[in-house]
């Protein structure tokens, strides 16, 4: 047999290698597909020949990943019941597609991943993997295994594998949309967040005492300049990334119901897409009527629960991503946001072609509105309670 394994060249990723070939007796390519982590990809490379992988790929995804997954993302305001990015579930049809790509270019007879049974990474993969190239395997060695963290580093030890990195005692998922957190004490949704666990993210408290101030510019529903400077989206989310966190801001900590039908506490450094969500939000107010904002909603939600879920490549994604499409149109405009220990707070927008209308809104002499034709208005408007009451009172 001959694999194409997901490889993040972490310690699962590291044994399934020695495992596939052991238990398949299989030849193992490992592909790393960069989505923005800051790994060291050489370190990587050569974990995977050490451990015994006939080829090793490595594929910089990362503009993809901006343009094709970010953008949308931002558009559709995707937070998962309310909270969630979309972090990691974001980038796992992107790696997914790239991985089952190599392996029909290598002719092989499996893809792999080394997601446990108990997430929701693996629904990600194997669906996507199955909907892309159906005539391939899956395997899941980690869900097949069933070793735990301390068997693995020994069946590690036994066949003299690279254990030299540094491991944290959480699990961590990170990408240029943000960092994923879970495990150890998190487990305990009681116990607060360590200051250890976060990267990007200060302590409220140990953040300046002094208010930060940013503009955010879009273009059809897009971020495009920060502060004034235009720049790639990718750049505009790291450097809002280190700005929010150095002011204590962006931290998720949620409790999360997965696919699975479990609950998990999850924790989430998210600074970039938080700001970028709610200015966006902000602005969508400023431009978009009331019917297509409040049917935006609807959507929104759903567009999170979809890729949450691993169904990127059901044609409902794209039935609402044409949705979403069709509304970006007049989100031009800037968000003034203002960032202080921990908070943020939208201080003012400005759109391009706003449907916000002071004429119409102003208390002033300047107004256009008929304010008489408000009895009449009120009257019809409210004509169905009127005549409900009144049977009421008749009875
Ligand atoms: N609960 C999140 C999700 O389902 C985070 C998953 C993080 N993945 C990981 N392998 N640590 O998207």
């Amino acid at each position: 047999m001959k694999v194409a394994l997901a490889y993040s060249g972490g310690l699962d990723t590291t044994v399934s290698i020695p495992w596939l070939r052991e238990k398949y007796n299989a030849e193992v390519i490992t592909v790393t597909v960069d989505v923005g982590q800051p790994d060291d990809f050489k370190e990587v490379e050569q974990r995977s020949k050490s451990a015994g992988a006939i080829r090793h790929y490595h594929i910089d995804a990362k503009r993809e990943f901006v343009e094709d997954f970010v953008k949308p993302c931002i558009k559709a305001n995707a937070l998962y019941e309310g909270e969630y990015p979309l972090i990691s579930a974001l980038s796992r049809p992107l790696i997914a597609m790239k991985v089952a790509e190599i392996a029909i270019k290598e002719g092989c007879d499996a893809v792999a991943h080394g997601c446990t049974g108990k997430g929701n990474d693996q629904v990600r993969f194997d669906v996507t993997f199955a909907a892309v190239a159906p005539h391939l395997k899956i395997v899941a060695p980690v869900r097949e295994w069933n070793m735990t963290r301390d068997q693995e580093i020994e069946y590690a030890r036994q066949r003299g594998l690279m254990l030299d990195y540094k491991k944290s005692r959480f699990s961590i998922d990170e990408n240029l949309w943000g960092r994923s957190i879970e495990a150890a004490e998190l487990e305990d949704p009681w116990t607060e967040v360590p200051a250890e666990a976060l990267k990007f993210i200060r302590e409220p408290r140990m953040a300046p005492d002094k208010v930060e101030r940013l503009e955010i510019e879009f273009e059809g529903g897009v971020p495009k300049a920060l502060n004034g400077e235009e720049m790639e989206l990718g750049q505009l989310i790291h450097e809002l990334n280190l700005i929010g966190g150095r002011n204590g801001f962006g931290l998720i900590d949620h409790i999360e119901d997965r696919v699975v039908g479990f609950k998990s506490r999850e924790v989430y450094e998210a600074p970039a897409a938080l700001t970028l969500i709610r200015s966006h939000m902000d602005l969508e107010k400023m431009t978009l009527n009331g019917k297509v904002l409040s049917f935006k909603r609807l959507v929104d939600t759903e567009w999170a629960n979809l890729v949450y879920a691993g169904f990127w490549l059901d044609p409902l994604m794209d039935a609402l991503v044409a949705f979403t499409e069709e509304t970006q149109r007049d989100v031009t405009g800037k968000v003034k946001v203002e960032l202080y220990k921990g908070s943020l707070r939208i201080t003012g927008r400005l759109a391009e072609r706003p449907l916000y209308s002071r004429e119409l809104a102003t208390y002033t002499k300047e107004s256009v509105f008929d304010q008489l034709a408000g009895a009449s208005f009120s009257r019809i408007w409210g004509l169905e309670t009127v005549v409900s009451s009144s049977r009421r009172r008749r009875k």
